[in-house]
């Protein structure tokens, strides 16, 4: 196996950080190809707690190389906070790390017309992270995104956010009565970023392509979840990069022929942060059980994650975009306890029964879950490591969520530790015939 994805099958805090974590040990080169710090996990080792929003966890391990990808948008700063950070917790970069010369760049107008254009759509509004992603995003398809590279050349730089400041300045005076932002003061801080990240930009393209030649393992690293994607989420309720699989080709440099298999991490239930339809959402003392007993709070933003029952139709959407190969389900352990579970096998719409998930916002909107009822388990699963010692409950759950999605399962969490994980097969170093 050379080349592994992973990706989240519904609206990103699978757990795929602990997932990715946990596979890093047996990768070469980890790589984050979309997104930005709008994603964050955090990874549980006896040497401590840490946070991630951009630099993939594999920096945790010894020798490994992290790579930033052309697909995703970097806020300097924030990068430069978290190095600093990992730094102070004894890890070391080097040429472990690095970033692609052609990724863009937040800039600190993309924070103000994200916020600006949030608060402006009122009751309609995305409940984005504030980031300033999706304008960092506009700016790269509108052709005037300012990259990794430009800030190695500090009067081209300084060039290209004068011109892009006339008509940034003048959109959020005037439509968003907001202040504006003058080029000294953005080239003065952005030219130290420069300096400071110049020894880690690089051709990623090229340097994996090095890395595959030589037979090592990559992983690539999805931020965000299928229903997030800017192509096959429930648009406009998403985020702006391309957070399904083949984000990881367009997002470093990689052609799809290379990449072996892909692996979708699902939580064992459904959750998601800010606005958008959520068939399955449990506004009940259900809801509030599995918010209190997840942990259900936002990593980046600390918000309050809506929860629910686990929707097939979602997963098997997941698994038709993405091509997964397999699943890892993760947090089993909250289920714990619950007298009855539920899957939802389709939506109902003005009598019409959909097995997929419709394109269409007001469609989705206005479906009601279709469910089939199955028996909890009063046993604590937390931290089993051997698939033998789940109760046969927990079994049958997990049987019908392969039967549903077509999808076989590669790996179980059942807690947030690195080894609280049943390891069924592990899709980085063995083959699964397709
Ligand atoms: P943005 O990515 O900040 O533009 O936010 C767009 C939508 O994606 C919002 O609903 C966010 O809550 C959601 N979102 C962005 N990143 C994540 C993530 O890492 N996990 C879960 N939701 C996310």
């Amino acid at each position: 196996m050379a080349a592994l994805v992973v990706v989240g099958s519904q609206w990103g805090d699978e757990g795929k950080g602990k997932i990715v974590d946990l596979l890093a040990k047996d990768a070469d080169v980890i790589v984050r190809y979309q997104g930005g710090s709008n994603a964050g996990h955090t990874v549980i080792t006896n040497k401590g707690t840490f946070i991630f929003h951009l630099i993939p966890s594999g920096i945790l391990y010894r020798g490994k190389v992290c790579v930033l990808g052309n697909g995703v948008v970097i806020d300097p700063g924030g990068l430069i906070g978290e190095l600093d950070h990992l730094q102070t917790q004894g890890i070391t970069f080097g040429k472990r790390f690095v970033i692609s010369h052609r990724a863009h760049l937040i800039m600190p107008y993309h924070k103000a017309i994200d916020k600006a254009a949030e608060q402006a759509k009122g009751a309609r509004r995305i409940g984005t992270t504030g980031r300033g992603i999706g304008p960092a995003y506009v700016d790269k398809m509108a052709r005037i995104g300012i990259r990794m590279g430009d800030l190695l050349n500090p009067d081209l730089f300084r060039q290209k956010v004068q011109e892009n400041l006339v008509e940034i300045n003048a959109f959020l005076k005037h439509i968003h009565n907001a202040d504006g932002f003058t080029v000294d003061l953005i080239a003065k801080e952005y030219e130290a970023y420069g300096e400071r990240l110049r020894p880690y930009i690089a051709d990623v393209s090229v340097a994996l392509d090095r890395a595959m030649s030589k037979k090592q393992r990559i992983l690539f690293e999805g931020a965000q979840g299928t229903h997030l994607d800017v192509d096959f989420g429930t648009y406009p309720f998403v985020t702006s990069s391309s957070a399904c699989a083949g984000g990881a080709c367009t997002g470093s440099g990689v052609g799809p022929t290379k990449i072996d298999a892909v692996l979708g991490v699902t939580k064992a239930y459904t959750t998601r942060v800010g606005g958008g339809p959520f068939v399955t959402e449990l506004q009940d003392e259900i809801g509030q059980m599995l918010m209190t007993r997840g942990h259900e709070y936002g990593s980046t933003t600390g918000r309050a994650r809506r929860c629910g029952w686990l929707d097939s139709v979602l997963l098997r959407h997941a698994v038709r975009t993405n091509g997964l190969t397999s699943l890892a389900i993760t947090k089993l352990d909250v289920l714990d306890g619950a007298k009855e579970l539920k899957i939802c096998t389709g939506y109902r719409y003005q009598g019409k029964l959909y097995k997929e998930m419709p394109a269409d916002l007001e469609v989705l909107q206005g479906c009601e879950p279709v469910y089939e009822r199955w028996a909890g388990w009063a046993t604590d699963t937390t931290g089993l490591r051997a698939y033998k010692a789940l109760p046969m409950a927990a079994k049958r759950y997990l049987r019908r969520i392969e039967e549903l999605t077509g999808c076989p399962m590669d790996m179980i969490s059942t807690g947030s530790k690195r080894e609280d994980t049943i390891v069924l097969r592990n899709p980085l170093t063995t083959s699964r015939k397709r």
